[in-house]
C-alpha cells in the first residue's frame, strides 16, 4: 500500500508518470497489499475493464430511510448507474443515452463556441489570469448545468457540492474521514436539491434533459424517484470535474511545448487530434475501481473473488508494450487508442460532449491568443483520482 501513499506526496505530483513506470517496470500487474491489486497496464487494464469477471461490489443494505439519502424496495443504497452491474446499469444507461444523442451534443455546439469566446475575451482583459478560474472551470460547468436544466445562478452551491465529492473519489483507504463525511454531506445536499428541482419541473416541464428524466421517471418502473436523483447528480458531478482537466491539463501541455501550441494556433484542424493526445497523455482520470467477481487471473497474479483492481488509467495510457514513444507529447501524431474514457459497458456517455468541448476551447484558444504563456507555477490539485490544476497562471496579448 506504501506504493500507493507515494502517489499522494505532494512532490510526486506535478509527474506521477515516472512512478507508474517504475512499478510498471516491474509487472503490469501487482498486488499491492491485502485485496488491492494495481493494474498497469494497457492489455491487462482492458481486461479488467471488458469482461464479466470484474465489476462494481453489490451496494450496501442500510437501515435508512431518509429520503436524502435515497434506498430501494430491498433496503439497498440506491447507486448512480456509473456504479452498477447489469441488468440495472443496462436499464438506466439506455435510459440516458436517449437523451445524450450525437444531435443533442452537436446542437450544443454553437452555445460552447459563444462561451469560449467570451472567456477568452476576459483573459485579454486581464492581461493575467488563473486560466482555471477564467475558463477551464465556469466552461464546462454552465454548458452541463443548461444541458441538464439546472440553473446557472446556483453554480456556487453545486460546484462547492461537486467539489466536495471530487475530493473523495480516491479510493476510500487513501483518504482522511472528514472528506469522506463531507462528500456524503454534500451528497445528501444535492439529493435535495435536484428533488425539489424536479418538482419544479414536474409541474412546469422544460425542454431540458431533467425534464426529459423526470417524464420518464413518471412513466412508471423504468426509473424509480431515487434513480433520477442519483443519475442528475452523477450526470452533473461526471459533466464538469473531467473536463475542467481536460483543458487545464492541455493548456498545460501544449504551453510546455510552444512549437506545438503555435503548430494548432496556425492550424485548427489540428486540435481534434490534439485533445486526443492530451487525454492520453496527462489523462483528467488517472484510476478506477473494479471487484473481482470471479476468480481469475490478471498478468501474473491470481485475482480472489472479492479483490480490488485498481485500474491506472494513466499507466496504461503510457505504457511502451502500447505506445512506441509513451512520454512523447505529440499532438500531429495522436494515439490510435487510449482508456481515458474506459473501456467496455461503462464507457464514458459524456465522451463526444468532452470532446467537443475540448476542441473548441483549444482550438479557439490558441487561434486567438497565439502568444499565451505561463506567467507562473502552476499548482496541482491534491486528488489522485482526478488529476488536475488548481491554478494555471497564464498571460496573454491579443
Ligand atoms: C464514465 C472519463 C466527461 C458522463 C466515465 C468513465 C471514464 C470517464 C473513465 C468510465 C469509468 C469506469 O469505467 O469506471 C471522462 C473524462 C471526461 C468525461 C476523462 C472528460 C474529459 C464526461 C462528461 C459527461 C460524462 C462531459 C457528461 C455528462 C459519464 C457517465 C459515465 C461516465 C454518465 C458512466 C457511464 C456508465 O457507467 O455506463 N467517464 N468522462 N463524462 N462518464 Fe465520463
Amino acid at each position: 500500500m506504501n506504493m500507493l501513499g507515494e502517489l499522494l506526496n505532494p512532490e510526486n505530483r506535478p509527474d506521477p508518470y515516472a512512478l507508474y513506470a517504475q512499478w510498471r517496470e516491474k509487472s503490469p500487474v501487482v498486488r499491492v497489499g491485502g485485496p488491492f491489486v494495481a493494474v498497469l497496464g494497457h492489455a491487462e487494464a482492458e481486461q479488467v475493464l471488458r469482461g464479466a469477471d470484474f465489476g462494481h461490489p453489490e451496494p450496501e443494505v442500510i437501515a435508512d430511510d431518509d429520503p436524502d439519502h435515497p434506498v430501494d424496495a430491498q433496503g439497498r443504497v440506491v447507486r448512480a448507474f456509473a456504479f452498477l452491474n447489469p441488468p440495472d446499469h443496462t436499464r438506466l444507461r439506455r435510459l440516458v443515452s436517449k437523451a445524450f444523442t450525437p444531435r443533442v451534443i452537436k446542437d450544443l455546439q454553437p452555445r460552447i463556441e459563444a462561451l469560449t469566446t467570451a472567456a477568452i475575451d476576459q483573459i485579454v482583459d486581464a492581461g493575467e489570469t488563473n486560466l482555471m478560474d477564467t475558463l477551464a472551470v465556469p466552461l464546462p460547468v454552465t454548458v452541463i448545468a443548461e444541458l441538464l436544466g439546472v440553473p446557472v445562478e446556483d453554480r456556487e452551491r453545486f460546484g462547492a457540492w461537486s467539489a466536495a465529492m471530487a475530493r473523495a473519489s480516491d479510493p476510500g483507504f487513501l483518504l482522511p474521514p472528514e472528506v469522506v463525511e463531507k462528500a456524503a454531506t454534500a451528497r445528501r445536499e444535492f439529493i435535495a436539491y435536484f428533488r425539489d428541482l424536479a418538482a419544479a419541473r414536474r409541474r412546469t416541464p422544460g425542454e431540458d434533459l431533467l425534464s426529459a428524466l423526470v417524464a420518464v421517471s413518471d412513466e412508471g418502473e423504468m426509473l424509480s424517484e431515487g434513480e433520477l436523483l442519483v443519475t442528475l447528480t452523477l450526470l452533473l458531478v461526471a459533466g464538469h470535474e473531467t473536463t475542467t482537466n481536460l483543458i487545464g491539463n492541455g493548456v498545460l501541455a501544449l504551453l510546455r511545448h510552444p512549437e506545438q501550441y503555435a503548430a494548432l494556433a496556425q492550424d485548427g484542424s489540428l486540435a481534434e487530434g490534439a485533445v486526443e493526445e492530451i487525454l492520453r497523455y496527462d489523462s483528467p482520470i488517472q484510476l478506477t475501481m473494479r471487484t473481482a467477481l470471479t476468480p481469475s487471473t490478471l498478468g501474473d497474479v491470481e485475482m480472489a473473488a472479492g479483490d480490488t483492481a485498481l485500474v491506472f488509467f494513466g499507466a496504461a495510457n503510457r505504457d511502451p508494450r502500447a505506445h512506441q514513444t509513451p512520454d512523447t507529447f505529440d499532438i500531429a501524431h495522436p494515439p490510435a487508442r487510449h482508456l481515458t474514457f474506459g473501456h467496455g459497458i461503462h464507457f464514458c456517455l459524456g465522451a463526444p460532449l468532452a470532446r467537443l468541448e475540448g476542441r473548441i476551447v483549444l482550438g479557439e484558444l490558441a487561434r486567438r491568443l497565439p502568444d499565451l504563456r505561463l506567467a507562473g507555477e502552476p499548482e496541482w490539485a491534491s486528488t489522485v483520482t482526478l488529476r488536475g490544476l488548481s491554478s494555471l497562471p497564464v498571460a496573454a496579448t491579443s
